[in-house]
């Protein structure tokens, strides 16, 4: 589904869409202020080379932005789909960088009318666009796309497997996926401070799809969709250094913030500082995949 900008109700979607809970998780103002001041608008972790600092958190946003645009392959002027585009913050990169055509989608009102408002003050607005949508259930025609991608926002699916049958619906033939996002790391046992963690961590962030796949079934889940797994890059080592940064960065402020109990105002600080807690069982995961003619 494909629309105007707060077009149908929740409901409308069946399924398990929790738009309300969306809402939430991207609509407080804390939230809204942290990715805003410290993340300049980028909702997404970053990528640090062996030997960088690890510091430079907005470098290794851009640097992840990179490896993204490295995968997709595309020839300039493709056609791309962004699946839960956010502000667009990549897209936008993807567009100046790598001279691709960007549609993002995205189901927060408030997102769209940002990356359309951005996009037009970067003079990108023939190169991206933004629509308020579902990625599970689209309304372009099939083969609308060259390539489609998801920059952490999987993990937000209901359904992973209907995404990406839509994924799969919506690229032509040859066309190319890249999905870019955590997985759980399936363990024999998990201490239970971490499971204490991590259930009430996926249940506020809103994060079912976390829940539906594993960094061993995932694979399955792309082949299973029709795709050929082009590569499957565990880049654990890439991601860890931005999280130990901002765990650096957060661990006191949102240690008062608890005890405040003022937390749930505060998810984008509380992912800084319990992504890092979960470390061991989180795995950022890259993945990259084509239909084949
Ligand atoms: C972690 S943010 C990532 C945003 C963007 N990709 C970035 O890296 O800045 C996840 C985004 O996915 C969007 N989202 C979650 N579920 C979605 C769905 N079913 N369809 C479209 N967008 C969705 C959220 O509204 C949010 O903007």
């Amino acid at each position: 589904m494909i629309g105007e900008i707060g077009g149908a109700a929740g409901g409308e979607f069946g399924g398990e869409l929790d738009l309300g809970g969306l809402r939430r998780v991207y609509g407080t103002v804390g939230h809204r202020l942290f990715y805003t001041l410290v993340c300049r608008r980028a909702r997404h972790w970053g990528w640090t080379e062996p030997g960088q600092s690890k510091w430079r958190c907005w470098r290794a946003q851009r640097q992840l932005e990179g490896v993204l645009g490295r995968k997709l392959a595309l020839p300039p002027n493709a056609r791309v789909l962004d699946a839960g585009s956010g502000s667009g913050v990549v897209a936008r990169q993807i567009a100046a960088r790598f001279g691709l055509r960007v549609t993002g989608v995205d189901l927060m009102d408030f997102h769209v009318r940002e990356a359309r408002r951005l996009s037009a003050r970067a003079a990108l607005e023939d190169r991206t666009t933004f629509a308020w949508g579902d990625f599970h259930d689209l309304e372009y025609p099939d083969a609308s796309f060259d390539g489609v991608y998801s920059m952490e926002t999987l993990c937000h699916a209901y359904d992973p497997a209907r995404a990406l049958a839509e994924f799969h619906r919506l690229l032509r033939p040859g066309g190319r996926l890249v999905l870019l996002g955590p997985a759980a790391v399936p363990r024999a046992e998990m201490p239970d401070p971490q499971q204490a963690l991590l259930e009430p961590y996926l249940d506020a962030m809103v994060l079912p799809g976390a829940r539906r796949y594993t960094t061993r079934t995932i694979g399955g889940l792309i082949t299973g969709a029709g795709f050929r797994l082009e590569e499957e890059l565990d880049a654990t080592p890439y991601y860890l250094p931005t999280t130990e940064a901002l765990y650096a960065y957060f661990r006191l402020p949102y240690a008062a913030l608890r005890r405040l109990g003022v937390t749930e105002h505060w998810l984008g600080l509380r992912s800084t500082v319990e992504m890092y807690e979960l470390r061991h069982h989180v795995a950022w995961m890259v993945h990259t995949a084509v239909k084949d003619g």
